[in-house]
């Protein structure tokens, strides 16, 4: 039987903003979910899904814009899923992820708070990202302005982002506003060589194709990673794409590639081969009063570091403040990643613990703490949730201090028991998804008290908003 097609509603005003960067507006009693609109604009909404007690739809045509709208910079804004948000002047944004913070963490958390700090607003809007990833596809999105023009595209091969929920669809980006150059430069160097040497692009569908993914990471050093990522196993061509890129951008100073012929494009599993340089690249950052030089990161191809790196300072700036440490303290650093914040700390406190996932990171941790003459951290690989126990405790010694920063599904309940069991004094969480955090400050409410919240914004024009929360142990538990 054929669907009943979903009506097209007309004249709705937007009136709020809602998760995932969408906006909200309300319909009779139902509550639709649009993007690419914001609070004030006017539209024409086609529904394209409809639940019981929500939808969610497209504008589709405008009747009025909003008194808040900004030009978009960016060519490619409405098509592609990055920077949604640049239709809101920069305070605007900040209005919204403060009252996104201040919703999950009343909504969900449920808990008494202290004033929620003012957003600390990234200073670089534009170009204050040091990675990016980019996929070929020979299935290139077609632009509303390719269908109208009528014209049939014989070659249809892309190198850009995926579009939002389409997996197998990728927009090709002529300029990206988010790394600094040689980032804009290097991609479109490489497809242009690869179309002038017809080497074929990714289908993804079909899992074919010689040409799959770049990674392109910046630093503040001024160094330069580039990972090609192939499908095929083909030397010649290989080569011939990699002289092409070492003679043209002698500013890469890592130039790798992988040839990954499984079914998704994480690297983590992968052989990463060095083609000219070296297999890393250094970020560095100024600590403050008692480190006199800044502390140098290694980066390897695998390795996480946050992304704005001017903010992660500031991010980390704020996590070493809360957790006001004395240089007597043992410090538990959960969900280390590359040792960053146990790094930045190890100076101001006697011990530093570092616990992470992928094994290389904690290699990389290690190296990092090595490089900088730091020798009071101790770092170990696994997964949280088996490695914080009661035993791992009463063996490294009872913390005085937790910081944790896990991913965005937030911490297990298995390492809040172990935290609560724990005990330590003080508890900095760094969270990049508020509700998740909202959802572990309740579970924690029963020993601790939260005495600060200062969310920090790490990717200004998206809907991202990172949160630093400080937890004090209630003083007879049950305050
Ligand atoms: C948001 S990152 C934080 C990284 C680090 N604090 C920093 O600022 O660079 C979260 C980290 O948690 C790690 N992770 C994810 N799940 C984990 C688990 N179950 N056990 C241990 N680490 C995990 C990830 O590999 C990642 O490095």
């Amino acid at each position: 039987m054929k669907k009943k097609p979903l009506p097209l509603l007309e004249k709705v005003l937007i009136t709020g903003i809602a998760a995932e960067g969408k906006a909200i507006a309300k319909y009779n009693d139902m509550v639709i979910f649009i993007p690419f609109v914001v609070p004030g604009d006017v539209v024409d909404i086609q529904l394209i899904r409809k639940k019981h007690s929500y939808a969610e739809g497209k504008a589709v045509y405008f009747h009025e814009y909003s008194a808040q709208r900004v030009e978009p910079f960016c060519e490619h804004y409405g098509v592609c899923g990055g920077c949604k948000w640049q239709i809101l002047p920069y305070s605007e944004q900040i209005r919204y992820k403060q009252q996104q913070v201040t919703d999950n963490l009343t909504r969900i958390g449920k808990i008494a708070l202290p004033e929620i700090s003012p957003v600390l607003g990234s200073e670089k809007t534009r170009f204050y990202r040091n990675k990016l990833e980019y996929t070929f596809s020979n299935k290139r999105w077609m632009t509303w302005e390719d269908v109208q023009s009528g014209k049939t595209f014989e070659n249809r091969d892309a190198l850009g982002f995926h579009i939002p929920d389409m997996f197998d669809k990728v927009l090709d980006i002529n300029e990206c506003w988010l790394q600094e150059e040689p980032s804009n430069a290097i991609r479109l160097a490489i497809k242009d060589f690869c179309l002038q040497h017809s080497y074929p692009f990714f289908d993804l569908r079909e899992q074919t194709g010689l040409m799959r993914n770049l990674i392109i990471r910046t630093s503040t050093t001024g160094e330069v990673m580039l990972i090609v990522v192939f499908y095929e196993e083909d030397k010649e061509k290989r080569n011939a794409l990699l002289d092409f890129i070492a003679n043209r951008f002698q500013e890469i100073t890592s130039l790798l590639y992988i040839v990954n012929q499984k079914a998704n494009d994480t690297i983590t599993d992968q052989v990463v081969h060095v083609f000219k340089g070296k297999d890393h690249i250094f970020e560095q950052m100024d600590v403050g009063a008692k480190h006199f030089l800044p502390l140098r990161f290694k980066i390897g191809a695998k390795s996480f570091y946050q992304t704005n790196s001017e903010q992660a300072y500031n991010l980390y700036t704020i996590a070493r403040n809360f957790a006001g440490l004395s240089g007597n303290e043992l410090v538990y650093d959960l969900y280390t990643g590359t040792g960053t914040i146990a790094n930045f700390i190890a100076k101001d406190a006697k011990q530093v613990i570092g616990i992470e996932y992928v094994p290389e990171a904690i290699e990389d941790a290690k190296v990092n703490s090595e490089i900088n003459g730091i020798t009071n951290t101790l770092f170990f690989a696994g997964d949280m949730k088996n490695i914080l126990n009661a035993g791992f405790i009463a063996q490294y010694g009872r913390p005085d201090v937790m910081i944790t920063d896990p991913p965005r599904a937030g911490m297990h309940d298995d390492v809040i028991g172990t935290i609560l069991f724990a005990e330590p004094k003080k508890i900095v969480y760094v969270s990049c998804n508020p509700a998740t955090q909202a959802r572990d400050l309740n579970l924690l409410d029963s020993k601790y008290k939260v005495t600060k919240v200062q969310p920090v914004d790490m990717f200004p024009h998206t809907h991202h908003v990172e949160n630093v929360v400080l937890l004090e142990l209630k003083t007879n538990g049950y305050e």
